[in-house]
């Protein structure tokens, strides 16, 4: 048994779809949760800018006792992982949020005609098509950048009408044409998954990682005897600058008021 919090991290909001996934998987574990709002977007960022913010948070995790460090960001998994789990590794678990899903879908779905959503870096970095096809060589993966979307939903514009015609127009292009599988490579899609579903008609399988993670933590804290039963779980959520979409989405996510501590790890 370990009580230690569960340290959750990403650019802004995205990494609560999947802190939200960890919470209703695990509602006894605590959880850490900081999103870079100043640094935001990472999507288009330089590798050393995002190892350097990446590191920079670890190391407040890292100092919060955290057992378990997720990088809930796909664009930090896909661009500085090997740097980033070096320097995790040995204090504490270091999780991403591609290799979880990776091994799932090409379970679930061989040889399937994938679609790959995400940011400039995560499309950039061939994360996705690289780790499917090692697994299942007969996999058709079509990756395309969709940088808008990020800066959409931080915005506040969700359900409604202008983002449903960014959707339309990104997911439209030719490139994308007869896939089978979406898989949303990015943490803040989820928030517009249902948008993104109903483009497609309900026809296209959509995967976000929130859940897939979650589970894959599961089993970590299972198979290692390291899950936090037995005290109550005390959450926090930390940001590097006040954004008011920021809260509204925290109170979706979580339900129950929640506090919103401001924090300047660079200064
Ligand atoms: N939610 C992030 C991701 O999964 C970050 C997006 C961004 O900051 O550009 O890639």
């Amino acid at each position: 048994m370990n009580s230690s919090p569960i340290g959750i991290f990403d650019s802004g909001v995205g990494g609560l779809t999947v802190a939200s996934a960890v919470k209703r998987l695990l509602p006894e574990e605590s959880v850490v949760y900081f999103g870079d709002t100043a640094h935001l977007p990472y999507g288009d960022k330089s590798p050393e800018a995002i190892l350097h913010y990446s590191k920079k948070i670890t190391d407040f995790l890292l100092n919060n006792d955290c057992k378990i460090i997720l990088a809930a960001c796909n664009t930090v998994s896909a661009t500085v992982w090997e740097e980033l789990s070096g320097y995790t590794e040995g204090k504490s678990i270091p999780v991403n949020v591609i290799d979880p899903v990776v091994s799932r879908i090409t379970e679930l779905y061989p040889g399937s005609r994938y679609g790959i959503i995400g940011t400039k870096n995560t499309v950039g970095s061939n994360a996705y098509p690289e780790k499917i096809k090692k697994i299942d060589p007969a996999a058709e993966v079509f990756s395309m950048a969709t940088p808008l979307l990020v800066p959409m939903i931080e915005e506040g514009f969700v359900n409604d009408d202008i983002s449903d015609a960014i959707i339309k127009t990104y997911l439209s292009r030719e490139h994308l044409r007869g896939i089978q599988t979406l898989v949303l490579g990015c943490t803040h899609y989820p928030i517009i998954r249902e948008q993104i579903a109903a483009f497609y008609g309900h026809e296209v399988k959509v995967i976000d990682s929130a859940l897939i993670v979650a589970g894959h933590i599961r089993s970590i804290l299972e198979s290692g005897g390291q899950a936090g039963k037995g005290r109550p779980a005390i959450d926090r959520f930390f940001v590097s600058d006040h954004t008011e979409y920021f809260s509204k989405i925290a109170g979706i996510f979580f339900k129950e008021k929640i506090t919103i501590e401001k924090v300047d790890l660079w200064k």
